[in-house]
Order: structure tokens, then sequence, then C-alpha cells
């Protein structure tokens, strides 16, 4: 089959390479049909080369039919439509039993105390064959692919993979209520969706970005937007000026660890991707190369009291963080990769013909497998008004 492959710092491409087959009784192969270029893959294209292997296949968004079912598989036959969350996740185990599937203990990389197995995602997250390919092997075919109806186009369910239950989650840990004022960092994919789903409760939402279309695009369906460029230094004092005094409620970080300005950290980010493998591996994991720019940002501009909801992928660990504003403040920080499952059934009554959320129209480019190279490296520039590309296998 041909697959999107890893092959070094901004070096995808496509590759024939074997069929995946079924190993365990459980397992099922999806043929895929739609499978997402998500900002995390971005980390995979640029600072997380030291954790893959050339040949690795990426992907962790995909959607598709049931092509084959393993012997002990009694919930799903081939043909049905379904959905792969991008965590690996029996959703059988104490973790996923209280709803934190990406710390599944059946799945957890313990090698690298790393929380559950991911498709498609580093040798931290079990190096699992992902799911830009055209097939794909399922584990647990009971319990994770998440059944939809036929029908409706792809674009209606794929981003239950990981989009809409990250921007969920993302709303849930900042908290925000009816009349709530949440700022969302980032107006990529996640940060966009973030918006959607927080003026969907309720709250009144400022986005802020650095790339007109994207501020654009939040601007379209109601939210306030901020330039980065245009406020620059001045962010909190402009975020502040519309919000009382006060600052908001709640700030999302939708940018994550490769945030822009934050030129000493970008230095040390291209100098692990010049070390040999292992070194860089250590430097990485122990010395913290993390560009904390959009974290900062967020820390300066809440309100003392309110919280920070951090969704945006971070993976240094000796990060500085300033303790002294964090603990005046009195913020609440919560984190962490998504539940996909968790939030499935408060999403799924969403993904109606009324489309509350504009799943439909959300991809901006749905392009064959083939043109994944110039994907990846577009979605990087954030070049031709690319926000979300759909690859259609
Ligand atoms: N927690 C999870 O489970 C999970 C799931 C999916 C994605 N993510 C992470 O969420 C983040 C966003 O993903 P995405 O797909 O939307 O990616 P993206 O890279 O398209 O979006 C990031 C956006 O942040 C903007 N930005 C950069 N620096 C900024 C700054 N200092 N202030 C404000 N905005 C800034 C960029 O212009 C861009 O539009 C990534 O770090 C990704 O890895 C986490
Ligand atoms: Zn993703
Ligand atoms: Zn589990």
């Amino acid at each position: 089959m041909k697959a999107v492959t890893w092959h070094g710092k901004r070096d995808v491409r496509v590759d024939s390479v074997p069929d995946p087959a079924l190993k365990e009784p459980e397992d099922v192969i999806v043929k895929v049909t739609s499978s997402g270029i998500c900002g995390s893959d971005l980390h995979l294209y640029e600072v997380l080369g030291p954790f893959l292997t050339e040949g690795d296949i990426l992907g962790h968004e995909p959607m598709g039919v049931v092509e084959e079912v393993g012997a002990a598989v009694t919930q799903l036959k081939p043909g049905d439509r379904v959905v792969i969350p991008f965590n690996v996740s029996c959703n059988n185990c104490v973790m996923c039993n209280q709803g934190l599937q990406s710390q599944c203990e059946t799945t957890q990389v313990r090698e690298h105390g790393s929380g559950a197995a991911l498709f498609g995602y580093t040798k931290l997250y079990g190096q699992v064959p992902g799911g830009q390919a055209e097939y794909l092997r399922v584990p647990f075919g009971n319990t994770l692919p998440i059944k939809v109806p036929d029908g409706p186009p792809d674009d209606r369910f794929v981003y239950l993979s990981d989009v809409l239950p990250t921007a969920w989650q993302a709303v849930e840990y900042a908290n925000v209520r009816e009349g709530s004022i949440v700022a969302v960092l980032g107006l990529g994919p996640i940060g966009d969706m973030a918006c959607r789903i927080a003026r969907h409760r309720g709250a009144r939402v400022i986005g802020i970005d650095l790339v007109p279309e994207r501020l654009a695009r939040a601007k379209a369906r109601g939210t306030e937007t901020i330039d980065l460029r245009g406020a620059g230094k001045r962010l909190t004092e402009v975020v502040r000026d519309i919000t009382t005094g006060r600052g908001p409620d709640a700030v999302i970080d939708a940018v994550g660890m490769e945030a822009h300005g934050a030129p000493a950290a970008k230095i040390a980010q291209q100098l692990t991707g010049l070390l040999p493998d292992a070194m860089a591996q250590k430097f990485m994991k122990e010395a913290g190369v993390d560009r904390l720019r959009a974290l900062y940002s967020a820390i300066d501009m809440v309100r003392r009291g309110g919280t920070i909801s951090i969704v945006g992928v971070y993976g240094g660990m000796a990060d500085p963080l300033p303790m002294l504003t964090m603990f005046d403040k009195q913020l609440q920080l919560r984190m962490g990769q998504a539940n996909v499952w968790r939030w499935v059934p408060d999403i799924l009554p969403l993904l109606t013909d009324s489309d509350p959320l504009g799943v439909d129209g959300f991809a901006t480019h749905r392009l064959p497998l083939e043109d994944a190279p110039k994907a990846y490296e577009t979605f990087q520039k954030k070049a031709d008004g690319m926000v979300k590309v759909l690859l259609k296998p």
C-alpha cells in the first residue's frame, strides 16, 4: 500500500510499504478514506526527529471503512464506517474507565515513562504505524473505533479522531461557562475549533494569532481577534483593555512548543536537530528546549484566580516557569493529551445537518495522499490559506 513516511527533518515521502495484517484476535483493518494532517505532525516534521526512525508511518486522524476483523471482534463487521481516535486506548482499564484514555494502562509506553501509545507518533508513544496510509491496523476492535453512520461526508465525522475532542477538552479544562471571557492563543485547527466550542457554550471569545487568514476565519464566526503582529509586546495590555482591565477568566494555549517569537530557544531546538540522535533525545528530555512564549503570554494575560488550559504540546523537562507570578495570581493550570473517547458522547449530538460547529466546511484543503509532502510543507509555512488538510488515500 501507499503510506506517508518520515525520512528526516522536513522530509516526508509517500512510499510503498507492506499492507498491515491482523495480529491479535481483536484487531481490525481499516481502509482509510480521510486522514488529517495535524499541528502535532509538524513537531515530527521539525523538532522531534530524534524520536523517529526513517520509514515510520505518520498520521493519527484517520477514518474509513472496516475491511477485515479478527476472530474476537464482535462489535464491528466489514463495511462498517469508523473513526479512529488518536489515543491507542483499551477502554477497559482503570484509567480508561475514568475517562483518562490518554493514560491507558494497557498501552502506556513504560519504557519511556509516557502515557498511552498514540498512532503515528514517535518512540515516546510506542512507534505505532499511523493512519496517513491506505490501510491501518487498529487494536481493540471492540472498544476503540468510533462507529459512525453512513450518509454524511467524511468531513462530518473525521475530526472526532482528534480536533473535536482535543478542542472540547481544552474548553472543559478552561472551565468555560455561559458568560465567561476566554482568550485562545493560536488559531490553527485546534484553537479555531476551541473558539467555536467556547462560543457554542456561551462564552465571549478572543482569538490571537499572527496569520491573517486564520484571524479572518475565526472572526467570520464571531470570535473577536487580535493580531499578534500589531500587538507585539503590548499583547497583555491590549487584551486587558477589552476585558475590564482584569484580563480573561481563562486562556487556552493552543500553540505549544513551536511558538513564534522565542529566538534563543529556537537556536537550542535547531541544535538538537544537529546532534546525534541519542544525545539529542537526552538533551531534549532533560535540558528542555521549549519555546514557552505562548505559555508566558497566557500566564501574563489571564485574570487573577483565572484558569490556563494548555492544549498545545510541550516537550521539555526543565522549563523555567514564573512561579512567583503563578502563585501570586492564584492561577489554575490544566493540560494534557486529549482523552478522545471521554468527549465523544458530548460531541456526537452536534454532528448533524445543522452543523453548529461548522465541521462540514472546516477543511481548507482535501488532497490525494500523493500530495502529502507538499501539504506538510505548505501547512508548516501556513501558506495558501491552509488551515486544515484532509488527505484522501
Ligand atoms: N493536547 C492534545 O491532545 C493535542 C492534540 C492535537 C494537537 N495538539 C497541539 O495543539 C497545538 C496546535 O495544533 P494545531 O493543529 O492547531 O497547529 P498549528 O501549528 O496549525 O497552530 C498553531 C497556531 O499558533 C499560532 N502561533 C504561533 N505562535 C504564537 C504565539 N506566540 N501566540 C499566538 N499564536 C501563535 C500559529 O500562527 C498557528 O496558527 C500544537 O502544539 C499541537 O501539537 C495537542
Ligand atoms: Zn492531531
Ligand atoms: Zn485502557
